[in-house]
């Protein structure tokens, strides 16, 4: 029989789950009211910084127009995306400037290639996905420049392979950059290139949105299954930041998370602190903060014993290269987790979208670059001081003279890797996993 404080707390989360549906159902209603004239199937929005509506499908519903549209991640209650083209500025991209988060909300304009290649290799914006997404912005910017110069296509080529260089691992930079050269270069005239350039960076920013709004969906149905065969909360644990910050919105391994939990079905995440940078303390902790999902964060050698005392349920990271095959390129450290979930009997998902697959490369383990960074990053950690009581600061943590090596990613070879969760469905990790969902990539 069911005891009085196991019921209480059942009725607890049917309560919650009711006002969650009723709160959506009054905001989707109240948004269709407001709602601005749709411009081109996407509903504009001036009070927002950017279009924070995507996949839009207008349909008539007597003489009114309805769109159907998706709210964005939230920042203060109010919808961002991670990167935007200006309305207002013709030359100007904007981004979230991710190295000052959690303690500061700064945008950072981009106004030329030179600046985009600056935000990817410094890691203004980071994660494959939102690299990506800078990567089109960037060639929008390129094309700009390459209007000015007497070899259009001898400039535009430059631009793209510099963007390209900026950093090796996430297989999206290249993607994007490629994209967009393959549309600018179909076009005639200057102004029809850049035209086709800009159309590119929005177009390339919406299908991440969207792909990682379809991700949330398919993840979410392993999370419920979960939660309806132990009817309890489901504890995820994710590494590094594959959040909406490392995309233009919603994220890939934190989708389905914040899928599950605003249909009410109760989640909880283990943050993995994500040494040496800290993606998960100072990022994934913050939007899962932002976006109400209750977390801890955990340091990262935490999770082996997490896992053995049967507090985690599920592991789901992202990813900045996937082979065809399954093996997955991620942040350093997460091969160790993909071990020790094996070794527990725990699946270990990886989301991403088809933008991050390596569709040559068959070895993951031998064939994928893998960053190495300054060990600085190692040495050096920063942060404010405990009573908040001023900016942020570096300290150094390792005697003198010490030498530090950062190599800032690993490879999970797919053997360790229960299912990859795509826009269009969840596969296994394998060539006939992924064929299965990616035909046309494998004629
Ligand atoms: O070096 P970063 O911060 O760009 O690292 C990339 C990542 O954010 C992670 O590896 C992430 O988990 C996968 S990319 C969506």
């Amino acid at each position: 029989m069911e005891d009085m404080d196991s019921r209480l707390v059942r009725e607890l989360f049917d309560f919650r789950k009711t006002i969650r549906t009723a709160t959506f159902f009054m905001d989707r209603l109240l948004d269709c009211l407001e709602s601005p004239v749709p411009v081109s199937g996407i509903r504009k929005n001036p009070s927002y910084p950017c279009n924070p509506w995507l996949n839009s499908e207008p349909r008539e519903a007597g003489r009114l127009r309805i769109t159907r549209y998706i709210p964005a991640m939230l920042v203060d209650g109010k919808p961002y995306r991670t990167i935007w083209l200006s309305d207002s500025e013709p030359r100007l991209v904007q981004i979230i400037d991710q190295r000052k988060l959690p303690f500061a909300f700064k945008i950072a304009d981009l106004r030329a290639t030179d600046d985009a290649a600056r935000a990817i290799v410094e890691m203004q914006v980071r994660g494959a996905g939102l690299i990506g997404a800078t990567a089109a912005a960037g060639m929008y910017l390129a094309a700009i420049e390459a209007t000015a110069e007497t070899d259009f296509e001898a400039a535009i080529q430059k631009r793209a392979e510099f963007l390209c260089e900026q950093r090796p691992t996430a297989v999206n930079l290249r993607w994007a950059v490629e994209r967009s050269l393959a549309a600018i270069l179909e076009c005639e005239t200057n102004e029809e290139k850049v035209t086709a350039a800009r159309a590119m960076a929005q177009t390339v920013a919406d299908e991440d949105a969207d792909f990682c709004r379809r991700i949330g969906q398919h993840g979410m149905e392993l999370i419920r299954e979960i939660h309806n065969r132990t009817g309890k909360p489901v504890n995820v644990l994710t590494h590094c930041n594959a959040g909406w910050l490392a995309f233009v919105d919603y994220g890939s391994a934190t989708a389905p998370i914040y899928a599950a939990h605003d249909a009410g079905i109760p989640v909880h995440v283990w943050v993995d602190e994500t040494r040496p940078r800290n993606q998960g303390a100072r990022l994934t902790a913050w939007e899962l903060g932002q976006h109400g999902v209750p977390h801890t964060v955990v340091a990262d050698n935490v999770g082996g014993h997490l896992m053995q005392q049967g507090m985690v349920d599920l592991v789901i990271t992202g990813t900045d290269r996937t082979t065809f095959t399954g093996d997955v390129a991620n942040k350093i450290g997460t091969y160790l987790k993909a071990l020790a979930a094996d070794d527990n009997g725990i699946p270990f998902c990886v989301a991403l979208p088809s933008s991050t697959f390596d569709w040559e490369i068959r070895d993951g383990v031998n064939g994928i670059p893998i960053e190495q960074r300054g060990g600085d990053e190692v040495t050096v950690m920063s942060g404010v001081p405990v009573d908040r009581s001023g900016p942020e600061q570096e300290f150094q943590i390792v005697a003198e003279g010490s030498p530090a090596a950062n190599f800032a990613f690993d490879v999970t070879p797919s053997r360790l890797v229960s299912k990859l969760i795509t826009e269009r469905g969840i596969c296994d990790a394998s060539e006939d996993g992924v064929h299965g969902l990616f035909p046309e990539k494998f004629s």
